[in-house]
């Protein structure tokens, strides 16, 4: 006999995977249907519709794609890229690399553009490398969750229009937190993920592009061949799961059988989203600014520093330096088991120097922001941290109140 398992509760700030939202959880509960039974086709189309509101777009084209966000950004960037294109990357974070090792992978020539992790790219910077390299694709990380720190975009993407260059983004850590505005910006290409402000498990992708994506993709098409002989590409997308031609052709009014949808997953995300609208997205981003000022009143006031440029900091992250003599993890671990709170550390060369506190989704609440500051300064304390005591909490209570 194997015991059943029942998971702790607990209270997840870190910068994802936050707490699911109780009523995506039951929905997630709801019967199997099949993935071609029409009711399950308007959820889908719901979907697709839904997904457009917190990127601010009119895009034609927007589905999830199955996998994990980075399954998104590999679809995103395989589909456009061919060997050998000059693909152009601004890094000033870990998952700037991310796109970096998805690109030399697709074996692009990848161009990087390197700085050390505390803030991110002037975009004259990003503008000059662009004229000096003439890539095919820019991409970039809009808010990098290793660091807390954002990425401006617009002058850069509309540099890339101008140039006819495309300009793949990465919204994974903003979608839901953060206003975006991409088609203003110029993205032709914008992933997220659900783990973070939808407040969805991990598990799908969310992909929108615009027309000229779609002509590429179009042009690249391959049915699978189980499904017909006759429409063969010699410049197919190498991926058959991540290609984005046959999964806009799923997804859309073709309908094609491609993979076995994971319809538990969509249920959530449709519920995740609905949920969101229904709160009204410019409501949804002041919860996150209006936490994230309480966040940042608190650990100030404690006497902590808050790590990389203030002027760029994300609302959806805060960085914090771990004081000298300070362990990091001791202080994760305590936070965890005596308090059933947990928040992250960091990558590469942050690891072990700051501490993240995530601000997203369902777990962006005020009564989570009063819980983590109480308990890291009773563990801050209790570790000999020099910090102020009592203060963190009355800080946070004076933006609330
Ligand atoms: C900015 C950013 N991009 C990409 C990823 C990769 O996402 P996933 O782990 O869902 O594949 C993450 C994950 O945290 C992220 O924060």
């Amino acid at each position: 006999m194997i015991s059943e398992f029942y998971t702790p509760i607990r209270t997840i700030m870190t910068p994802g995977p936050v707490e699911a939202h109780p009523s995506v959880l039951r929905k997630m509960a709801t019967p199997t249907i099949g993935q071609f039974d029409p009711y399950f086709l308007k959820i889908m189309d719901e979907v697709k519709e839904m997904i457009k509101v917190p990127f601010q777009t009119k895009n034609k084209q927007a589905f999830a794609v199955d996998g994990t966000s980075r399954a998104g950004l590999e679809a995103a960037l395989i589909g456009l890229i061919e060997a050998g294109d000059k693909v152009l990357i601004p890094c000033y974070g870990r998952f700037s690399y991310l796109l970096a090792e998805i690109a030399e992978r697709a074996k692009a020539e990848v161009i990087y553009l390197e700085k050390d992790w505390y803030e991110p790219f002037q975009q004259e910077e990003i503008i000059e490398a662009i004229q000096k390299h003439q890539p095919k694709i820019v991409t970039l990380v809009h808010g990098e969750t290793a660091n807390g720190q954002m990425q401006a975009i617009n002058k850069v993407g509309k540099f890339c229009r101008e140039q006819d260059i495309f300009f793949v983004v990465d919204f994974v850590a903003t979608y839901g937190g953060i206003p975006l505005a991409i088609d203003d910006w110029c993205v032709d290409i914008a992933i997220a993920g659900t783990q973070k402000c939808v407040s969805v498990p991990s598990g799908l992708s969310l992909v929108t592009y615009n027309d000229r994506v779609e002509q590429v993709l179009t042009a690249r098409y391959q049915k699978e061949l189980g499904l017909s002989k006759n429409i063969r590409n010699d410049n197919h997308i190498t991926s058959n799961y991540l290609d984005l031609s046959q999964l806009q052709r799923y997804w859309g009014e073709e309908r094609i059988n491609h993979h076995t949808e994971a319809t538990s997953m969509v249920y959530g995300l449709h519920e995740g989203l609905r949920l969101l609208i229904n709160e009204g997205i410019e409501a949804v981003w002041d919860r996150h600014a209006l936490n994230n000022r309480a966040i940042e009143a608190g650990i100030l006031a404690m006497g902590l520093a808050i790590y990389g440029n203030p002027k760029t900091k994300m609302a959806t992250v805060t960085s914090i330096m771990v004081p000298e003599g300070i362990n990091c993890d001791a202080v994760r671990a305590m936070l965890l088991n005596e308090f059933g709170v947990e928040i992250a550390g960091s990558f590469g060369s942050l690891a072990g120097k700051v501490w993240r506190i995530g601000n997203m989704g369902f777990s962006s609440r005020k009564e989570n922001v009063l819980h983590v500051l109480a308990a890291f300064e009773a563990v801050l304390l209790f570790h000999g941290a020099n910090i102020n005591p009592g203060a963190a909490v009355q800080a946070a209570l004076k933006v609330y109140l």
